[in-house]
């Protein structure tokens, strides 16, 4: 009797192993994946509401976005928050597959790095307190600015200061520049629309207020960001005009924007 009941325990814990063994299933990829290594993807998760921390994980548009891409893709990822300069040193450097991060397609860009093909529509914006006299992109001459350093916004921020103009302040993030406008540091901040909308969204009793200004800032596309010559662009490619064409990138759209995208704005 009792070597039964030992033997039916043994037996019991044996199922048990097992089923933990084949429940154990891989998230992200479609069955296409099984022969593809897992993709490392950079990020720099301050940059809400595209990419952010919540409570130990990333989220925010880009990481629904490149989820289904990826999915579609047949890859598995697994996305890495390393910030934003560390981000160009590992694509550049190869050790990782590519980035997302509201990354703009530019030309100054392409010369090191691939681009994707486009999946959102940015320019930059200014934010500034209420009551400001800054009015225009013009209006920044002899104030102090606070940009994210290495982003467009920077760029642009210098076409107006000139480029090595002690009046512009470049930190880490951009959340850190809103931070400096908080403190009273500088009288404007310059990054990518959505994001300053987001936050004026967010903070209704901060008395801050953005200053479009189309003719002084360009149309800016949003790519992933590849190392040089990298044979995954073709396979992102492919995925993004899929996701885009499918419907699945305007749900996505439209869960975080509560609108609908224009597709056709994405054609550069
Ligand atoms: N679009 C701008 C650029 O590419 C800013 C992107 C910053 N992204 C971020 N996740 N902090 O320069």
């Amino acid at each position: 009797m009792k070597v039964y009941k030992i033997l039916s325990i043994v037996f019991a814990l044996m199922l048990i192993v097992s089923a933990c063994g084949t429940s154990k299933t891989t998230s992200g990829g479609g069955e296409a994946s099984k022969d593809k290594k897992t993709l490392k993807v950079v990020t720099n998760a301050e940059y809400a509401p595209f990419e952010y921390m919540d409570k130990g994980d990333i989220k925010g548009f880009d990481l629904d976005f490149i989820k289904v891409v990826a999915k579609e893709a047949g890859y598995q990822i697994n996305v890495v928050n390393t910030g934003w300069d560390p981000l160009f040193v590992e694509i550049k450097g190869k050790t990782a597959d590519f980035g997302i991060s509201a990354i703009t397609i530019n030309d100054e860009r392409k010369q090191t790095y691939d681009f994707s093909t486009p999946y959102f529509l940015s320019t930059n914006e200014i934010l500034v307190p209420e009551g400001s006299p800054i009015k225009s992109a013009a209006d920044l001459k002899g104030k102090k600015v606070a940009v994210q350093n290495g982003t467009t916004g920077q760029e642009a921020v210098e076409a107006i200061l000139g480029k090595n103009s002690p009046d512009l302040k470049k930190f880490e993030s951009t959340n850190l520049a809103i931070m400096e406008l908080k403190g009273g540091g500088v009288d404007a901040v310059v990054a990518d629309n959505t994001v300053v909308e987001e936050y004026v969204k967010n903070n209704p009793n901060e008395k801050v207020v953005l200053i479009k200004d189309d003719a002084a800032f360009e149309k800016e596309f949003y790519g992933l960001m590849f190392p040089k010559g990298s044979k995954l662009k073709a396979d992102f490619d492919k995925a993004i005009k899929t996701v885009l064409e499918n419907g699945e990138y305007a749900k996505i759209y439209q869960q975080w924007f509560k609108a609908a995208p224009d597709v056709s704005l994405l054609n550069e």
